[in-house]
This record gives structure tokens, C-alpha cells and sequence, in this order.
């Protein structure tokens, strides 16, 4: 039996084709949701939207730090490993979630299959990076979506097997867009021409100065700006005293998480991108979306992006990403026709993996 764990918006997304193949192929599994994200907007509008069943377990935390919500992660999925007997335990990136699944599935004797594998940002600040080394080395089965993802991992050689796939998010977008596109035109945003903004990452937003910068980028921003917000901003700049600020600005339409459907026809209609995300840097690859997207970071550990041009790691000084910004759309240099994310049949080759391995 295979059991794939998610617990925030990315990996609802990116597992998504994991599990349709799974559904199509017939075969054993057990979907489950730990609950570290639990809005509505942030975790059951994807498994609606997507189309997936509803997990067959999800968790509600009552922790709030990391540590505590790892802690209830682990306890909760080795009461269902106990109980289902997975033979093997599908996991998708970085978050806490998947360390907490990677964890317990190891206690209980099934085997770890790491689906993202070998990202490296060697940003020691990012929660993230702590997650996915640890994840990786613990892995059986490592999806690593591009071939320098599986240089990182033999420089640090792994104890289990690499396949190169491809990332499942261009498997999600070949699938999803054209519903994307039909959307796209019902959801109204007050200007013609914009930038789609979104910004998380707890080494930006959890830094007051950091966040104040963004502010600013913000406010002097040469394009009007749409910005779908995630809670964990929303709840900084109040902490900040910042939200004010960022509600005066008359060039940005601030609203909601965003559904996957409304969020991609939004992106697909939009200029530019600005942006700290791991997955936007990936879509914007996409053949379909080719946009140009500022990384509002100092690192990414999603290099092929950069070298194919798509991707600008611009840090969050506003003089600096300001100044990209302008040149960026009086120049609109170029973009390759094919993404470095992979075919779209990367749900396929994991898949078949898992079958072999279940
Ligand atoms: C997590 C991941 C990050 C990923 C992001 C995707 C880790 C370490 N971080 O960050 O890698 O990029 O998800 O979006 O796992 N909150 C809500 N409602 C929700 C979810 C979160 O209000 O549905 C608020 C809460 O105040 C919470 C805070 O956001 O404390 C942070 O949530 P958390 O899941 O810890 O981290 P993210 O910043 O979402
Ligand atoms: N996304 C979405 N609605 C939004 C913002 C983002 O559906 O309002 C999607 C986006 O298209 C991408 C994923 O969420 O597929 C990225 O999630 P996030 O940026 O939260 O996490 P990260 O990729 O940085 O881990």
C-alpha cells in the first residue's frame, strides 16, 4: 500500500497528479492531509478544484510551533501507518509536514519516496533547507525533477535510488490551464496591465526590516500590482504595524489566497512576477506562462531557472529589485520555448516507480 501525504497549498498542487495516476491506475492507496495548513482557501479549495478525493485522514494541530506541530504530525501518522500498513510513504518537498511524514514512516518501517528531491538553496536560514536534507537522506526512492537536482544529491550521497522525472507542477499546469484560461476572464482585477505579487517565506516576513522593504517595493512599484496574500504575511505586517501602508497603496489590488484555477488565469494575464516562491519559479517556465519572475530572495535552490533566464534573483533591497523591475519591462528579453522543469510525465515515471515498489 502506498500512502501520499500533503499538508499545505504546494503540495495539494504538485501531488495532485500523483494522485489522479494513482486513482487511474487502480491502485492501493491512502491519501492524507496533516492540517498544517487549514484555511479553506489554503488547503480544501485545491482538493476540490483539482478534482481529488477527499484524503482519507487529515489532522487538525493544536500546536503552533514548529516543533510542536512536528511533534503532532508524527503521532497522528504513525496512528494511521499503524493502522493502514503503508509499504512505502510518497512525500513532496520541504515543509514540516513532510519531514513529520518522512519521520514516522521510517519508524514504522515503510519506505520514504522523496518526490522533489535534491533542491538545495545552501541557505542555512530557510526552514526549508533544513527539511529537505533531511528528507533526502532518509529516502528510498528520490524524484529528483532535473539532472542538477541529482548532481546535489550524489555529491552527498544519498542512501537510496535517483530517477530523474521532471516536476509534477508542469504535469499540474498541462492538466489545469486550460481550465485555468476559462477562468480566467470572471475574475476581475482593476487594472489592464499588472504584476502578480505574492510573498511568504518566514526569512522575509518574520524580519520586520525585511518586510519593511517589501512595503516600500511596493509602494513605488513602476506597474499596478495584484497581491492574492498568504495569512502568514497578512498577520506580520499587522504585527508591524505595516498593514495600514500596505492598504494605502492605490496601485495594488490586495485579495485572498487565491483557488489554483483563479491564481493561474491571474498569472497567465499578468506582466511580470514578483515573487519568494519555489513553485512560481517553476510555473513561470511553463511553455504555456513564460514570464519573467523578480525572486524576491537572496538564494534559490531552483538554479535552472535562472540560467534558462525566466528567473532574477533580486534580494528585497527596493533600489535593487526597483531598478530590475524597470529594466526588466522596457527590455522583455526572450524566453526559451521549453521549460527546465521537464515533459509534463513526471506523475507517470513516479508512479510507476511506486507500483514496483508497493
Ligand atoms: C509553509 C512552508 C513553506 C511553504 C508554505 C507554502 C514550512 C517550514 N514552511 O510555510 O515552505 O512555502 O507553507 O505556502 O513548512 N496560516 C493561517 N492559515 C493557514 C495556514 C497558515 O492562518 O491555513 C498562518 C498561521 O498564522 C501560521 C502561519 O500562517 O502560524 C505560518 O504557517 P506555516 O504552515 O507554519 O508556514 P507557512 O509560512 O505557510
Ligand atoms: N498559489 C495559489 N494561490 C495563491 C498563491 C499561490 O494557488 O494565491 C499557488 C501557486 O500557483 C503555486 C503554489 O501555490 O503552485 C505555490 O505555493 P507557495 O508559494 O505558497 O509555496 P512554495 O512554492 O513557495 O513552497
Amino acid at each position: 500500500m502506498i500512502a501520499v501525504v500533503v499538508g499545505t497549498r504546494p503540495e495539494i498542487i504538485k501531488m495532485a497528479p500523483v494522485v489522479l495516476k494513482l486513482e487511474e491506475e487502480g491502485l492501493d492507496y491512502t491519501f492524507i492531509h496533516t492540517g498544517q495548513h487549514y484555511d479553506y482557501e489554503m488547503s480544501k479549495i485545491f482538493i476540490e478544484e483539482l478534482g481529488l478525493p477527499e484524503p482519507h485522514y487529515s489532522f487538525q494541530l493544536k500546536g503552533e510551533t514548529p516543533g510542536e506541530q512536528i511533534g503532532e504530525m508524527i503521532i497522528q501518522l504513525d496512528k494511521v501507518a499503524q493502522k493502514r500498513k503503508p509499504k512505502v510513504v510518497a512525500v513532496q518537498g520541504d515543509t514540516n509536514s513532510m519531514v513529520a511524514a518522512a519521520i514516522a514512516a521510517l519508524k514504522v518501517g515503510a519506505d520514504v519516496a522523496h518526490v522533489e528531491a535534491g533542491l538545495r538553496s545552501y541557505d542555512w536560514r530557510m526552514p526549508e533547507e533544513h527539511n529537505r536534507r533531511m528528507i533526502d537522506h532518509v529516502s528510498k526512492y528520490l524524484f529528483a525533477p532535473t539532472e542538477e537536482a541529482k548532481r546535489n544529491l550524489e555529491e552527498e550521497h544519498v542512501y537510496g535510488e535517483i530517477f530523474v522525472t521532471g516536476n509534477t507542477i508542469i504535469d499540474a499546469l498541462d492538466r489545469y490551464l486550460p481550465l485555468a484560461e476559462e477562468k480566467a476572464s470572471q475574475i476581475e482585477v482593476p487594472f489592464d496591465e499588472f504584476a502578480i505579487v505574492t510573498f511568504h517565506r518566514a526569512e522575509n516576513v518574520d524580519n520586520p526590516f525585511t518586510l519593511r522593504d517589501f512595503v516600500t517595493i511596493l509602494e513605488r512599484s513602476p506597474i499596478p500590482l495584484v497581491y492574492p496574500i498568504h495569512p502568514r504575511t497578512e498577520r506580520r505586517l499587522k504585527e508591524f504595524g505595516l498593514w495600514e501602508r500596505v492598504k494605502n497603496i492605490k496601485h495594488l489590488y490586495l485579495m485572498k489566497p487565491l483557488g489554483y484555477l483563479e491564481f493561474l488565469g491571474l498569472l497567465k494575464r499578468a506582466k511580470i512576477v514578483l515573487s519568494d516562491s519555489g513553485g512560481l519559479q517553476e510555473e513561470v517556465t511553463h511553455p504555456k506562462i513564460r514570464k519573467h519572475i523578480l525572486v524576491l530572495r537572496t538564494s534559490t535552490e531552483r538554479p535552472e531557472a535562472v540560467k534558462a533566464g525566466f528567473a532574477h534573483v533580486v534580494g528585497t533591497n527596493p533600489v535593487v529589485v526597483l531598478a530590475t523591475l524597470e529594466r526588466l519591462l522596457e527590455e522583455n528579453p526572450p524566453l526559451p520555448e521549453r521549460s527546465p522543469f521537464g515533459d509534463g510525465r513526471a506523475a507517470e515515471r513516479i508512479v510507476k516507480v511506486l507500483k514496483e515498489a508497493s
